[in-house]
């Protein structure tokens, strides 16, 4: 039977992907494949994820006629080269292997159609947000099912391939930076007496409507922040020693050298 879907690669992207393709009923179990080499990895995703497992990527091609690419950048050469993946007829091969060029792609499947996807971690818990870049032999069918696929786990928006180091800046590479934000807010609360667990909740569940915030409320960032700060009260204070210590540079410098790294791997 001909699968819908196939993962070459099932560790921590592809897996995230797979259980918000299921979670959110774009597909069940029986119509998703993948592939991994090691035997714990294909043990794991069979017990949970409940889909069929295969060692090579040579394995999948003939089981569906939409790919997803989701092994490690520096991998994909020898894929293609030493272990013989070839794409005949025209797939639609999905990569989100960073860094990787659709030009490079197009030149190991000449045939096949290519979008190039940056998404980052959050899909874990279907709250991802992925750029993504459709090549030129791609088909309006091809987005709807690219949209359908990444809207699963998260929000999607169509980009240009030039815009993808800043969609690692902001997008791929930020969790990390929120999480260290998280981090030193968590610290802070326990420093003031709440317990761990706490102060987790409570400063998570901040960044999770912060987000939302700025998602939903049709408000601009400014309003937003002076909508907490009442005059007088408490926030101003914090807001006060975060424009001090120029806060926004801070980030801005963080997302400038992620996004040189994102331009010169693309180049490696
Ligand atoms: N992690 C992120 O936050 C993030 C964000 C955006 C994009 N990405 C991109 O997503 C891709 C995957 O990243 P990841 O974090 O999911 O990596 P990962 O957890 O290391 O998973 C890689 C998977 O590829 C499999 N694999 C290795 N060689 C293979 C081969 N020859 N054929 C088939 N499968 C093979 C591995 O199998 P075994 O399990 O058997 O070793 C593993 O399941 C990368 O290209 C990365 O650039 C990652």
């Amino acid at each position: 039977m001909k699968a819908k879907i196939g993962f070459i690669g099932a560790g921590r992207m592809a897996g995230a992907m797979i259980k918000g393709l299921i979670a959110r009923n774009v597909y069940t179990p029986d119509e998703i494949v993948a592939c991994a080499p090691s035997k714990e990895t294909r043990d794991r995703m069979t017990q949970t994820c409940k889909i069929k497992m295969y060692e090579r990527a040579t394995d999948l091609v003939d089981l569906t006629d939409v790919l997803v690419l989701a092994i490690k950048p520096k991998l994909i050469a020898s894929l293609f080269k030493d272990e013989g993946l070839r794409l005949e007829g025209r797939r639609l091969l999905i990569s989100i292997a960073a860094g990787v060029k659709l030009k490079t792609l197009q030149s190991y499947a000449p045939k096949a159609r290519i979008v190039r996807v940056m998404p980052n971690h959050c899909c874990m818990v279907l709250e991802g947000g992925s750029g993504y870049v459709m090549g030129e032999k791609c088909t309006p069918e091809d987005k709807t099912t690219v949209d359908t696929i990444l809207s699963s786990f998260g929000l999607a928006t169509e980009v240009r391939e030039s815009d993808l180091d800043a969609v690692t800046g902001i997008c791929g590479s930020s969790p990390a930076y929120l999480y260290m934000v998280a981090h030193a807010l968590i610290e802070a609360g326990m420093k003031y007496g709440l317990t761990e667990e706490q102060a987790t909740l409570l400063a998570g569940q901040s960044l999770v409507g912060a987000g939302k915030m700025v998602l939903e409320s049709g408000m601009g960032t400014d309003a937003l922040v002076d909508g907490v700060c009442s005059p007088g009260g408490t926030t101003i204070e914090g807001v006060k020693v975060l424009r001090d210590e120029h806060m926004e540079d801070i980030f801005m410098r963080c997302v400038d050298a992620c996004v040189k790294r994102s331009v010169e791997m693309g180049k490696e």
